[in-house]
């Protein structure tokens, strides 16, 4: 199975509508791969808030409007946060069947809006036992933050730090939500507080933004990028089930069957992905996916391992963070990312010697864990 055609939008406050956001990305990926819109036999499409946000829903028939005549199988996935992820699973499990498929991920997070985001991103959470409680997301990852932080005994310096290094990867990004802002340890530090101890900078925006991915049964093309593993678990979605909150054990189980059916091991990972919803998940995902043990992975941040120069670098693009997170198309954004450093196309932030990568995205928090294992052909 391969990435035949990668496009993206820039993310972001943007002024393109849903469909328009779509179009873009489409048409990006159509010209990045060597195919037409007719070798495209069935198309994915990754959303999550179009009904509550934008009023838009049978997103499927909302993307055939947009490509000449045709008439093929286009169906809608949603699983909160990891949904373009798990588009991506179902469109490799699909290819027995097609072709050539296009996995759209696209979401509209700021102006002409139906609803609050904060309230419409909830309802990722669990409604009867943590909402009710005053569980919005940012509130949920403040609380695993607290029990981090207290448990292995870190100051929020180091999550200024994950911030700080995201926000310098994505001024390396031209698509990036904070492209060209410059951010200092200073200004993270005295941002306004959002749920304690989480601050502005520790928070993921709002964006807007579409990445459209194709997936082949064959080659293709020279660029193409092969799919070493494409793994996905799902976890209960309230935090009152979870025995420990400093661990996704979904994340632990979708990696280790990522990692054994690749072959790959964490050592052989030249560049990384993490769903960096809010700082604290960057460390989490550092344990959750064996590149260090528990507790350990501010040693690794403050020592530079995860930096660009680093031995694994992380979030290249900047990370949900930086680059933004529009939550449909934010795991196809990481895929994105990661084909493009294996083909050596990521320009001023080109990592060198990039075989392999691999992305992690999350669900609500914790309730779907994603991961995927890509490498050169
Ligand atoms: N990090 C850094 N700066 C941010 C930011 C973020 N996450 N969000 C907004 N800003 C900046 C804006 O660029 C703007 O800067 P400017 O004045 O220089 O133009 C300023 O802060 C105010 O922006 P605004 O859009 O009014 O912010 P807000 O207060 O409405 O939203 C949050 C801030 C943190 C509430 C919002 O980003 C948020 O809800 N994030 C979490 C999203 C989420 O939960 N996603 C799902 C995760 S699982």
């Amino acid at each position: 199975m391969y990435i035949t055609g990668i496009g993206r939008t820039k993310f972001g406050n943007l002024s393109e509508s849903l469909p328009e956001l779509a179009y873009e990305a489409i048409y990006a990926s159509i010209i990045d791969s060597n195919l037409s819109i007719k070798d495209i036999d069935c198309i994915i499409v990754s959303n999550f808030l179009g009904g509550p946000l934008n009023g838009q829903l049978q997103l499927n028939s909302m993307v055939a409007s947009l490509l000449p005549d045709i008439h093929i199988p286009i169906f809608r996935i949603e699983t909160a946060c990891a949904s373009s992820s798990i588009a991506l699973n179902q469109s490799i499990a699909l290819l027995h069947n097609f072709n050539n498929i296009m996995v759209v991920g696209v979401e509209k997070m700021t102006s002409d809006l139906m609803m609050g985001p904060t309230e419409a991103i909830a309802m990722a959470a669990d409604k009867e036992f943590d909402l009710s409680n005053g569980l919005i997301f940012p509130a949920s990852y403040a609380l695993i933050a607290q029990q981090y932080m207290r448990r292995y005994g870190i100051s929020h310096d180091v999550l200024e730090r994950v911030s700080y290094i995201n926000h310098k990867n994505a001024n390396l990004n031209p698509f990036a939500h904070f492209y060209h802002k410059d951010v200092t340890i200073e200004m993270i530090k005295n941002s306004p507080m959002v749920a304690s101890p989480l601050n502005l900078f520790d928070c993921s925006p709002l964006s807007d933004g579409a990445v459209s991915v194709i997936v082949s049964n064959q080659k293709r093309s020279d660029r193409a990028v092969k799919i070493l593993s494409s793994n996905f678990v799902t976890d209960s979605i309230s935090l009152t089930q979870r025995k420990d909150l400093t661990s996704f054990k979904a994340v632990k189980i979708a990696s280790k069957n990522a990692y054994k059916e690749s072959a790959v091991s964490p050592r052989d990972v030249d560049v990384l992905e993490v769903h960096d919803c809010f700082t604290i998940s960057e460390l989490i995902a550092l344990e959750d996916l064996n590149f260090c043990k528990s507790g350990q992975a501010s040693q690794l941040i403050c020592e530079g391992y995860t930096s660009r120069n680093g031995e694994l670098p992380v979030n290249t693009d900047g990370g949900l963070k930086a680059n933004g997170h529009p939550i449909g198309a934010t795991g196809l954004a990481q895929i994105y990312e990661v084909v493009t450093q294996i083909r050596g196309e990521a320009d001023e932030r080109q990592i060198d010697g990039v075989e392999m990568g691999m992305t992690h995205n999350v669900g609500g928090v914790g309730g779907t864990a994603a991961v995927t294992i890509l490498g050169m052909v």
